[in-house]
């Protein structure tokens, strides 16, 4: 393990202004994506797609890096250049998600474990032949009647720390998500509860398998109501009560914090990091890693013309990023919007 590479790559990450796009989506979560813009999801329009992204010019400007899928990391530009090699002439960090997916937990229904550990020295090995610098493993957290239970954050957190320490020893930055999910009518006070217990849990793990902090990044979810929450949560809470959450959960050595969207509206997402930022400095950097909440726009504009519209989907792209890059600096506001492109 070169902790130098790894503080190095992991600041990159968390520079000033700058944020990760999630691309990262499985076969599953991809073809879910396209049924809803009614494009087929086939590997030509997943390629095509992905180019949109990842060749768009000037996004470096705002984004530090980008986490592929595998398909996506083996994939080519239609000019015949590795998708992995045109972020890193452009200054991006190729990333990798390389957890095989959330499970189900043995003898306890409702809750997931994620899987993805076997094979997985070989697999980093092979993917640092395209240049990754960093990698994403999600476990996720539901909250409902009874769960989490201690076995499902234990086991989660456990296998992310395995995750990590396997990361570190090629020198690949790892960035452990436990998310616990906005789906339910659990109210803010029951998510802060949930994610703190996983963030204790996932950090007493890291420790456990000497997994070096400042060369590793969380992928948070905000605390936030659930969604069918019949009290939902102000943007003012939603920041205190991460911060509050991060406070009380996190070592200060922690190179960074990216947060994930989780199923919030674009402009919530945007908002909610704002308001975190706005109130000063904090032990670590709080940025962004979102899919959904920068790729939605872009998805539906490109899919309604996918041979005409690519600069227009850029347009959107580079509007969301930038809009996100602010918040990074909380200087995002709402009349932002009135600029936007689409
Ligand atoms: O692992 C989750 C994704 O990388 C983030 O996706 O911003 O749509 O929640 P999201």
């Amino acid at each position: 393990m070169d902790i130098k590479t790894l503080k190095k790559t992991a600041g990159q990450m968390v520079a000033k202004g700058k944020g990760i796009i999630a691309a990262d989506e499985s076969a599953g979560t991809c073809q879910k994506r396209f049924d809803s813009v009614g494009v087929p999801c086939t590997e030509d329009n997943r390629r095509a797609y992905r180019e949109t992204i990842i060749a768009a010019p000037g996004l470096e400007e705002y984004v530090s890096g980008i986490i592929l899928f595998d398909e996506t990391i083996r994939q080519e530009t239609t000019d015949g250049e590795r998708f992995s090699d045109v972020l890193a002439k452009k200054g991006i960090l190729p990333g990798i998600k390389v957890d095989m997916g959330a499970k189900e937990l043995a003898l306890h229904a409702g809750e997931k474990v994620t899987e993805g550990l076997d094979g997985l020295r070989e697999r980093l090995a092979e993917y640092k032949t395209f240049g990754t610098m960093f990698a994403k493993w999600r476990a996720v957290i539901t909250i409902g009647e009874g769960i989490p239970s201690d076995a499902c954050i234990h086991a989660n957190a456990h296998a992310m720390a395995r995750y990590a320490a396997l990361c570190q020893e090629a020198d690949i930055v790892p960035i452990v998500e436990p998310e616990v999910l906005i789906e339910g009518d659990h109210t803010i006070e029951q998510c802060y509860e949930a994610s703190v217990a996983a963030l204790k849990k996932t950090f007493e793990e890291l420790a456990g398998q000497d997994v070096a902090l400042e060369g590793t990044i969380l992928k948070a979810s905000m605390v936030i109501a659930g969604k069918k929450a019949a009290k939902q949560s102000s943007v003012e809470e939603v920041a205190s009560e991460t911060l509050r959450c991060l406070k009380e959960s996190l070592p200060s050595a922690l190179a960074g914090v990216v947060f994930l969207s989780g199923g919030q509206s674009d402009e919530q997402a945007t908002a909610h990091l704002s308001a975190m930022n706005a109130g000063g400095k904090h032990p670590w950097p709080l940025s962004f890693s979102y899919a959904r909440a920068i790729q939605s726009p872009v998805l539906k504009i490109w899919a309604e013309n996918p041979n005409a519209n690519v600069e227009k989907a850029r347009e959107a792209l580079l509007f969301r990023s930038r809009m996100n890059s602010l918040a990074t600096m909380g200087k995002y506001s709402e009349e932002m919007e009135k600029e936007r492109p689409y």
